[in-house]
């Protein structure tokens, strides 16, 4: 099925279901962890640029709810997250997530310090994307939220959530959640340009169920730093070497064994992390338990750092639930992931 008839078949199936793009539809994944730490504020000035990509378009804002997000480098990209953590999970967010921008301008948010932990820009001939690790408690995000999945075309095809794009980029998906690596909270947006079928082949939107390790292979997902590099592109999403492809609802689901490679990179530039700019939020925990810890009280900041109980327990969450209407088998496919974390314990259809 080429991806316009996939695209017709996914509108008429969403006039006839009249999917509802509205928080809760992903359904799975524990609740927002309610605020337990009031951060400090802090000292972030919007700055509207007056040169590059932004010039005219006005300043990011702490309450923005821009969608057009960016990717230049492991030190200036963007990330779609929950407009609201203390009320919406990472799978909830897919219906309304803005993004979180290092350098934030028309309307987008500032990206809180110490969210981004490491980081990897990769450019190909049909993508950039980069790739790395956060700390959840910096977003009010649980650690134990296996995450959501957004990209550019979403039930109605008008983006997942709706107006979500990547300027220069026809396609992009984004993988964020803590389920993929065991211990580690990951994420993930590629964004391709170029020829749209061609372009759509490396940003295809169908595998959300499969995660960040299986879309975006990287060797560097986990790694520590911020790196700059070119890679070779990779095969296209589910395709394997010697012209086998997986396509997400086959009958049989690859482990994490049998991911398709990691593309190799090259032109590596090691890069010093983005300068704090004293963006905090209300839900910014991270920097309310510093502020405790400075401030005098007992508390330790790592204690305070994560004080959210995960209602439902560990396997409450079927990952990267969907919200995309380019899976339409009909049945909704679940995926548990076992308590490990990696492999897939059970693919019900
Ligand atoms: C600025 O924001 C508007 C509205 O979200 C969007 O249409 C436009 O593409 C954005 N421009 C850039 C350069 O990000």
């Amino acid at each position: 099925m080429t991806f316009l008839q996939a695209a017709v078949v996914a509108l008429v199936i969403s006039a006839a279901s009249a999917p509802v793009l509205a928080q809760g539809v992903g359904g799975a994944g524990p609740p927002a962890p309610s605020l337990t730490v009031t951060a400090a504020t802090g000292t972030w000035k919007p700055v509207a640029p007056t040169s590059g990509a932004g010039a005219g378009l006005g300043t990011g804002s702490l309450s923005g709810m821009g969608r057009q997000a960016y990717i230049n480098s492991a030190t200036d990209f963007c990330l779609f997250l929950p407009p609201n953590p203390v009320q919406d999970d990472l799978v909830q967010a897919e219906a309304d997530a803005v993004a979180y921008c290092i350098n934030a301008f028309n309307g987008t948010r500032p990206m809180p310090d110490g969210f981004i932990t490491s980081a990897h820009f990769r450019k190909t001939d049909h993508y950039v994307q980069v790739v790395g690790t956060f700390n959840p408690a910096v977003m009010n995000l649980d650690v134990q939220d296996c995450g959501g999945e957004y990209d550019n075309h979403g039930a109605q095809g008008v983006g997942n959530p709706v107006g979500a794009a990547i300027s220069g980029a026809n396609n992009f998906f984004q993988f964020i959640g803590s389920c993929d690596i065991p211990g580690q909270s990951t994420f993930g947006i590629r964004a391709c340009s170029g020829d749209a079928g061609t372009s759509y082949s490396y940003c295809n939107n169908r595998y959300d169920l499969m995660g960040l390790l299986f879309v975006m292979p990287d060797n560097d997902i986990a790694n520590a730093g911020f790196t700059n590099c070119d890679a070779t592109d990779p095969l296209p999403v589910g395709h394997y070497p010697g012209g086998s492809t997986f396509q997400q609802g086959d009958s049989s689901t690859p482990d994490a064994s049998h991911y398709p490679p990691a593309p190799s990179s090259s032109n590596c530039q090691t890069v010093s992390p983005p300068t704090s700019s004293g963006v905090t939020y209300t839900w910014n925990q991270a920097a309310g338990a510093v502020a405790v810890a400075t401030g005098g009280s007992s508390g330790s900041a790592s204690a305070a750092a994560h004080t959210s109980s995960p209602g439902s327990g560990k396997d409450s969450g079927a990952a990267h639930t969907h919200t995309s209407g380019f899976v339409t088998a009909p049945a909704q496919a679940v995926i548990a992931l076992s308590a490990a974390g990696l492999a897939f314990a059970a693919f019900l259809l």
